[in-house]
């Protein structure tokens, strides 16, 4: 059955939206109505949110990067996060709330929404989770896999969520839309940030461009912001290998270098049937201070 998330709101209007009697429909009291679709999430995007018919991933993305993560190499990353939410569980507000909201931005097929979910669950007595993508077929997975979650396509930069709603908030592997987080965030809510290094990767991107760039670190600009402190920061990196051409096709199929690297340059990697990897990534925690939200 669908365990609706509290505290959605109107992609409109801002009003509160409630699941209609039939539980087929979102609706607002100014009868802004959104319907379920029939695999279980609700369509909040709308049109003038959104730069092209088909936004966010697309859905061969979708499976080529549920085919990969399927395999767990990432598994040690969604480890490391799971310890230090232990640690902030205990040692925060986070631990002591009976009832916790828990938004997922930029969700994709919602393997992280369900892992991280499935384990706070054993903190607290009842948990509403909320996983948000802007891409359909993302959706369309999640909702179709997890049962348990509110799911919604939306716009992360405009995220259906009344302002101090949520206590934990989570951005794995996409942009962070920091101004929402910190509206939709309760005070000492907290802010999780996976970012990608420069190792990360890396060989893939050497086989795939003749010339790399930097990556510029996140941590000193888009996270310094007045509403949040960090109260934690943890590289993850280890090194894993693709033995198999499926697996490699996969790996390139969930990345925009699907689209932006040459054809050429893809198969040559492909061909090689055996590639190993280094995965780099930050974790970001921070914790939402009392500053009122203010409109910019
Ligand atoms: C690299 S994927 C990460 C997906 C998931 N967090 C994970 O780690 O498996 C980035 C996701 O961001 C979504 N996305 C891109 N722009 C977005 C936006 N403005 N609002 C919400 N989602 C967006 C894409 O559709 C895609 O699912
Ligand atoms: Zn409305």
């Amino acid at each position: 059955m669908l365990v609706l998330s509290p505290y959605l709101s109107c992609p409109v209007c801002q009003e509160t939206l409630r699941l209609t009697d039939d539980r087929r429909s979102l609706t607002c009291q100014n009868n802004h109505r959104f319907d379920r679709a029939k695999q279980g999430y609700f369509n909040l995007l709308l049109n003038q949110h959104k730069k092209s018919k088909q936004p966010g991933d697309s859905l061969e993305m979708v499976q080529a990067r549920t085919a990969f993560l399927n395999l767990g190499h990432y598994e040690p990353i969604l480890s490391a996060l799971k310890t230090r939410l232990a640690s902030h569980l205990r040692s925060t507000s986070l631990g002591a709330s009976r009832t916790l909201n828990y938004c997922d931005v930029a969700c994709g097929e919602g393997y992280y929404t369900h892992a991280i979910s499935h384990f706070l669950a054993e903190y607290v007595e009842s948990i509403h989770t909320t996983g948000l993508d802007i891409s359909t077929p993302a959706l369309k997975a999640a909702s179709r896999q997890y049962k348990q979650a509110t799911w919604l396509v939306g716009n992360a930069f405009k995220l259906p969520l009344a302002q101090a709603s949520q206590d934990l908030c989570t951005f794995m592997f996409c942009r962070l839309s920091i101004d929402e987080v910190a509206r939709v965030l309760k005070p000492n809510g907290i802010f999780v940030f996976v970012e990608t290094g420069n190792k990360h990767l890396k060989a893939l991107r050497e086989a795939l461009y003749t010339e790399l760039k930097d990556k510029r670190a996140a941590s000193e600009t888009t996270i310094t912001s007045a509403y949040f402190d960090l109260i934690d920061r943890q590289q993850v990196q280890g090194d894993f290998t693709l033995d198999n051409s499926v697996d490699i096709e996969n790996l390139i199929s969930m990345t925009p270098h699907v689209w932006r690297s040459k054809k050429q340059n893809k198969r040559v990697l492909i061909e090689r049937a055996c590639l190993t990897l280094s995965y780099d990534v930050t974790l970001h925690i921070l914790m939402r201070n009392n500053t009122p939200y203010t409109v910019n």
